[in-house]
């Protein structure tokens, strides 16, 4: 008779008097009864189903059950193969981070609001719970007062930067128009190309780019859903920064099939083009171990996306960066496999309605 024990990819913990089961591979949770806990004891290792009867009476019955809804898993089954996939790929880091991770992971029914439902809740949340200040201070202590706003760039060798920084603002109202492949190639090739490439002699190719990443591990990816651009077929591509140049990955998607992906945010599924950012988590791990290193690809996407937004206000092009949007249904578009390349982000490019508001 096939084995069964515990699933390794959920957390079992204690909420008001209830034991829940969080199966963060499937983003689902379970309210256990408290015998659940001396069954779950009693498989925490490889055992045979019809040994439940050992650990208490009627376990059979609730062991059963825990099979049928994944809490126990039988060996060699196709949830084992999955899980040990999962931990193959994540078990340097922990569980705290792999919990953490795929359990904010977003799937395909993932319900998000609409704006106007959003907006009339946190009004209402507002007048019941105001919302903490948008910065801190020291009231008490001394305070030193600084020159206010934009700083003087009079002296100051380069000095766009400055209107760059300071026209960004996230665009949401694009017009139809198309932009070029030109375009299109400036911003994906500021935003995730080379800059410079260095043959390490004992770890190889070492890309450094516009944004910085920790150890040059690199670890994001940037995927382009061409919608309205002059010259490139609609459809979706991978930006590869070793050829510089666009790999055709022969997929499309419907209208629909992109505004679902993007969490139903009709300002993202109207743009020109989408970059969406996914991460190779095993580039960073390679080097480091320590849990804190996730953080690091996080950080990174922030640099990633910041410098995209950047390029694209310098060209006059509208942009908002987003990440509100359904990870299983852009994997799916993709054909990224979550465990080892997990989305992180998107962001929609295009021609401003109103260029010199920019939002
Ligand atoms: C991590 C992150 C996630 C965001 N997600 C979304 C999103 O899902 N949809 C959206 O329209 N804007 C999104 N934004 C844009 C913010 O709403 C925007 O930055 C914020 O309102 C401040 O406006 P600003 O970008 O013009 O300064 C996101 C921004 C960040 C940094």
């Amino acid at each position: 008779m096939a084995r069964v024990r515990v699933a390794a990819c959920g957390v079992l913990f204690w909420d008001e008097g209830t034991l829940v089961w969080d199966d963060y591979l499937h983003q689902r949770q379970l309210a256990l009864t408290e015998n659940s806990e001396a069954v779950l004891r009693w498989f925490a290792q490889w055992r045979e189903l019809d040994t439940a009867e050992q650990s208490g009476p009627r376990h059979r019955a609730i062991a059963d059950r825990l099979l049928q809804t994944g809490v126990l898993i039988q060996e060699n089954s196709a949830e084992h193969v999955a899980e040990h996939r999962l931990l193959t790929e994540w078990r340097a880091w922990g569980p705290a981070t792999r919990y953490h991770h795929f359990a904010g992971r977003t799937v395909a029914d993932t319900r998000y609001l609409e704006v106007w439902e959003d907006e009339a809740h946190f009004a209402e949340k507002a007048k019941q719970e105001p919302p903490p200040p948008a910065a801190k201070s020291y009231p008490g202590q001394p305070l030193i007062l600084l020159p206010k706003g934009r700083p003087d760039d009079a002296g100051w060798p380069r000095r766009d930067l400055l209107d760059v920084l300071y026209a960004r603002r996230s665009t949401r109202q694009f017009t139809d128009d198309p932009v070029s492949l030109a375009a299109l190639g400036a911003v994906v090739q500021v935003g995730g190309g080379a800059v410079e490439e260095m043959d390490h002699p004992d770890i190889g190719k070492v890309l450094f780019k516009t944004s910085p990443s920790a150890g040059a591990r690199t670890p994001l990816e940037l995927y382009v859903y061409a919608n309205r651009v002059q010259g490139l077929a609609p459809g979706l591509y991978h930006f590869a920064p070793l050829s510089g140049g666009l790999e055709n990955l022969c997929r499309t998607a419907s209208a629909q099939e992109l505004l679902d992906a993007v969490g139903g945010q009709r300002w993202l599924a109207d743009c020109a083009f989408l970059l969406i950012y996914t991460a190779v988590p095993a580039r960073t791990r390679w080097r480091y171990q320590s849990r804190r290193a996730y953080r690091d690809i996080l950080i990174e996407l922030g640099h990633a996306s910041q410098t995209v937004l950047l390029t694209a206000t310098a060209m006059g092009l509208g942009a908002v960066t987003a990440t509100a949007v359904r990870d299983e249904l852009l994997e799916r578009l993709l054909g990224c496999d979550p465990v080892t390349e997990p989305i992180l982000a998107v962001t929609a490019v295009a021609v401003p309605r109103d260029p010199a508001a920019n939002r």
